[in-house]
């Protein structure tokens, strides 16, 4: 596949997710919330696509992993253990005229960009939503929509270690939506305030850490390449010691190349022993593992690959995207894994025909049954693979005059080399099956 070299602009990723519901503004009607966005059909295909990617190659298929799914809302102290109520925060300035408002570190001087005021001093604005629980809006009753997914992980760790009797190293995963009251939210899906994560939190024996940290980004650079993204598009950058996060010892990003340049697509961070042992000072139950061979407790190191489902699923748009010259006109293609594809299968008559109809729908219900399908016949066939192409439908199913009246076979049409084969009716389903890679 020889894809253009040029990465895509945005406005043409933008207007792609609204013409072909992959992704609306929320609340449109009302003239939109900014930053906030809702996933449409073909949206919410892909993200379920990429999540259960996911969640089959790091947690179905190892046995040194587990899933669970904690609650958003949790005890407002897990926040103060976890550092994240004294310093998730961002350094907030304030146009003394305007009263618009920045992260100090997004903008470049004392002058505010939009108009000739002055910025004010920076100060600590903590992102965590605040809300309450029950009727009473006090002190007491004050809780936060969870900013990561990852501490409904570390306070379930003795919960899961019970119950699941795993010995070191295992992970937990969990793929969950985060809240974070972001200053400065842009470039559509990749920083809003509603998103979600995909997160594991790895336990492995101290001194073991550094060499998972490295095996995680391996697996992962791996998951990305294996579902298509161009590895030139890929790398890794580590974080500089005033970067770190307030837990971590060493944090590495995967990042992206976008039009706009490289932007964090995930980060894994070795997140050492801090979060169980906070956990443990501040809850007052020991977070520990029992080491059969020394016959000691241990408090396990923690390594964190933590990526951001929305953030996933606008690099495989913009990475599969792509414009062709065919026959004089532009042929707009995602050349999306057939795994991620919203449709796998298009099923389309050669022409809106009564003739064509019933063998047609005979072949859809057959092909349905075991793949994600559609069936289209209002335009020409031209226009109708053009539809398919633009949403990264790998493969399109013709039936034609051929078909009812000789040989009871179809025409399989294959998106990327826009190549088309013969196949007999009775072995449809196994070829599309090979084709697809099931
Ligand atoms: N538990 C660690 C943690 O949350 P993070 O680097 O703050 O680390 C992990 O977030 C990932 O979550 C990011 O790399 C990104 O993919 C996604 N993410 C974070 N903030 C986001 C936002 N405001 N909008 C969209 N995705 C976000």
């Amino acid at each position: 596949m020889d894809r253009s070299l040029q990465q895509v602009e945005m406005d043409k990723i933008v207007s792609l997710c609204k013409r072909r519901g992959f992704i609306f503004q929320s609340s449109e009607i009302y003239g939109g919330l900014a930053s906030t966005y809702d996933y449409g059909p073909l949206g919410i295909e892909l993200k379920r696509n990429i999540r259960d990617s996911w969640w089959k190659r790091f947690i179905q298929d190892r046995d040194d992993m587990v899933g669970l799914e904690s609650a958003i809302l949790m005890h407002p102290q897990v926040w103060v253990a976890s550092g994240h109520a004294d310093t998730f925060t961002d350094p907030l300035v304030e146009c003394k005229k305007c009263n618009q408002r920045y992260r100090a570190d997004h903008v470049d001087s004392k002058d505010c960009p939009d108009c000739d005021g002055q910025l004010t001093d920076p100060r600590s604005f903590n992102l965590m939503f605040k809300t309450f629980i029950g009727p009473v809006e006090d002190s007491a009753s004050q809780a936060y929509l969870r900013p990561e997914t990852a501490q409904g992980i570390f306070v379930n760790f003795q919960n899961v270690l019970v119950a699941t009797r795993k010995r070191l190293p295992f992970g937990i995963g969990q793929i969950g939506k985060s809240f974070r009251n972001e200053i400065t939210t842009g470039n559509f899906t990749f920083r809003t305030r509603e998103f979600e994560q995909m997160e594991i939190e790895y336990f492995v024996k101290p001194g073991t850490d550094q060499e998972w940290h490295r095996r995680w980004m391996d697996d992962f650079m791996t998951w990305f390449t294996d579902l298509g993204v161009r590895p030139d598009r890929l790398r890794l950058r580590a974080h500089a010691d005033e970067e770190l996060s307030h837990y971590s010892r060493a944090t590495s990003d995967i990042e992206y190349s976008f039009a706009w340049g490289w932007g964090e697509l995930m980060g894994i961070a070795n997140r050492t022993d801090f979060d169980l042992k906070a956990h443990s000072s501040h809850s007052g139950n020991r977070l520990e593992y029992f080491d059969d061979e020394t016959h000691e407790h241990l408090v396990p190191y923690v390594v964190e690959p933590a990526l951001g489902v929305d953030r996933a699923l606008l690099v495989f748009l913009f990475d599969s995207y792509d414009e062709e010259t065919v026959e004089g006109d532009t042929r707009v293609v995602l050349h999306l894994h057939p795994s991620l594809a919203p449709v796998k299968v298009a099923v389309l008559p050669l022409s809106r025909n009564e003739r064509l109809a019933p063998k047609a729908r005979e072949v859809y219900d057959m092909v349905r049954a075991s793949f994600v399908a559609q069936y289209d016949d209002a335009q020409s066939i031209g226009r109708r693979y053009r539809r398919q192409d633009e949403i990264g439908t790998p493969l399109a199913v013709t039936v034609d005059f051929k078909t009812v009246e000789e040989d009871n076979a179809v025409t399989i049409r294959d998106r990327d080399t826009m190549q088309q084969a013969r196949v007999p009716i009775p072995d449809l389903l196994p070829e599309l099956a090979a084709r697809l890679g099931r």
